[in-house]
């Protein structure tokens, strides 16, 4: 039998309607983890309903390698924009994917208070030894599958609502709503967006050597006003059906 595509989908409305699109399907459960296994034009597709957060999306995408076995996984979602040219509904192919909470503080002593634009990136993979280790100091980047992309690109003009461009997608397990802070990360990880799940299932993924790619709609932009729209998380899923669709004429 084919290797399954996965979808990955964290909150309910980022899951649940691509699962619609699914035909036979049926579901299996692991935890808080939800499987919804099925077919696209005869091809199996699995959409997993991760649940938020970096810690949901590494451990159900170490589930999902060991029990299924798939071809490729695709990582999909809401965000929020970190570049003041993308819009609401503007979508963001991860060419890159990064961590951008894991950092090392400076150097100070008590009553010296705090100061995180002092902070610098921490490169976990670059080494098995302690992260005292100055090659440690470093942005860890997550490269998009090369054929992920290409058939993300090739749907492009099928998606109407916005624009569709290659970028960075930055990880971790914040909000962040301080335009100075996003334009700093903006600054120092290169970051068209932030979203929470990303980064760690491109780590997860590259441990098994199973091809990524992060497809993330803003739903909403504090740099340049764009408001909260939870329409984003359905529209996204129906341009990654059509990429899904192209993959599997690829396959
Ligand atoms: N910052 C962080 N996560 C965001 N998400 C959407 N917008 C943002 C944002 N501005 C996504 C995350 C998480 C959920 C809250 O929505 O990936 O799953």
């Amino acid at each position: 039998a084919p290797r399954p595509i996965v979808i990955q989908g964290p909150m309910p409305i980022e899951a649940e309607f691509f699962a619609d699109k699914l035909e036979n399907v049926k579901i299996e459960k692991s935890g808080t983890f939800v499987f919804y296994k099925g077919k696209l034009n005869d091809y199996p597709v699995i959409v997993t309903k991760t649940g938020k957060g970096m810690e949901n999306a590494a451990a159900a995408t170490a589930l999902t390698i060991e029990k299924y076995n798939p071809i490729a996984i695709i990582n999909q979602g809401t965000s929020g924009g970190h570049d003041p040219s993308l819009n609401v509904f503007d979508i963001v192919l991860g060419k890159r994917t990064t961590n951008i909470g894991s950092l090392k503080t400076s150097n100070m002593d008590e009553n010296q208070g705090i100061d995180p634009t002092t902070w610098i990136p921490m490169d976990l993979m670059a080494s098995e030894g302690s992260g005292s280790d100055a090659s440690a100091n470093k942005v860890r980047y997550y490269e998009g599958d090369k054929d992920l992309l290409a058939a993300a690109n090739a749907v492009k003009d099928t998606y109407t609502k916005g624009k569709v461009v290659e970028g960075t997608i930055g990880s971790a397990d914040f909000w962040n709503s301080e335009v100075d802070r996003i334009k700093w990360i903006h600054e120092i990880y290169g970051t068209s967006v932030e979203e929470m799940e990303g980064a760690s299932v491109a780590q997860i993924a590259q441990a098994y050597d199973v091809p990524f790619l992060g497809i993330r709609i803003l739903s909403n932009n504090k740099t340049n006003g764009g408001t909260y729209d939870p329409g984003t998380a359905s529209a996204n899923q129906e341009y990654v059906y059509e990429v899904v669709k192209e993959y599997i004429s690829m396959v």
